[in-house]
């Protein structure tokens, strides 16, 4: 039997490792998220291997249908795929949608917002790789790129759209979402050159709906339905 050359044999060990890193990585993304989830109903929208959903299960029993633009999956459970465009569900069969690290790498990242909040009935969590200062810039495009281009077997899209935490923010407001919280996520030593940034956004009718405007915010839990919701149609 031939021996593959020395260069495959050292794309397979890199491609290995960086596997086990993005595992890793999604379960800390799960954990980080997971005390702002609500409902049992829950998206993951550009989920790329699928490792989010998961750990969600894995950790707290939760079921997610993850959503990408091609078939990326490296791990089970529904996923679906889609063109990038025109999410395949009616509208608002989701409570929670993630959107983790993946809006910077959308063509239209207002377009996929505004999908996203289609198929959700209240809550948004994002996840954006920001910068504030040029060198967190040049930290981002130099690192972002080469780590990504392991992924999806070469297939993944270049970052398009890496912005600073004030333009996300504009851009949700001017979608009439409700920051509910801002929190920075990552290590002491992934914060010397990432810097993750979770948003937390609802839909501002579900403030009314969960009372909060009337101080009596009720967090409607993680099981309280039981019908999971038809992943694609
Ligand atoms: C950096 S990866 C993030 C994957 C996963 N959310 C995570 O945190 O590990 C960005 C993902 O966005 C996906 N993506 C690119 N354009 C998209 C679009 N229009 N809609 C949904 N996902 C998209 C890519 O295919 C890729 O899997």
């Amino acid at each position: 039997m031939d021996t593959p050359p020395r260069s495959s044999r050292i794309l397979a060990v890199v491609a290995r490792l960086l596997q086990a890193f993005l595992r890793r990585y999604a379960r800390g993304e799960a954990g980080a998220a997971a005390p702002f989830l609500v409902g049992a109903r829950l998206l993951d929208l550009g989920a790329g291997e699928g490792y989010v959903a998961v750990a969600l299960r894995d950790q707290a029993g939760l079921w997610v249908c993850s959503v990408d633009v091609g078939p990326f999956r490296k791990a089970d459970g529904p996923y679906v795929v889609y063109d990038g465009a025109r999410l395949p569900f009616c509208a608002g069969p989701f409570d929670t949608t993630l959107i983790l690290l993946t809006l910077h790498h959308c063509a239209r990242p207002e377009a996929v917002l505004d999908e996203a909040l289609r198929v959700t009935r209240r809550r948004l969590i994002v996840m954006e790789s920001v910068y504030r200062t040029g060198l967190e810039r040049f930290w981002l495009e130099l690192l972002d790129g080469r780590l990504n281009r392991y992924r999806h077997d070469g297939r993944m899209d270049a970052p398009l759209a890496f912005r600073r935490p004030e333009e996300w923010g504009r851009m949700f407001e001017s979608r009439g979402l409700r920051v509910v919280e801002t929190r920075w996520l990552g290590s002491w030593w992934e914060r010397l050159v990432h810097h993750p940034l979770l948003f937390v956004l609802d839909k501002e009718w579900t403030s009314d709906f969960l009372g909060e405007r009337h101080g009596s915010r009720r967090h409607l839990g993680t099981t309280g339905w039981r019908v999971k919701p038809q992943c694609a149609r």
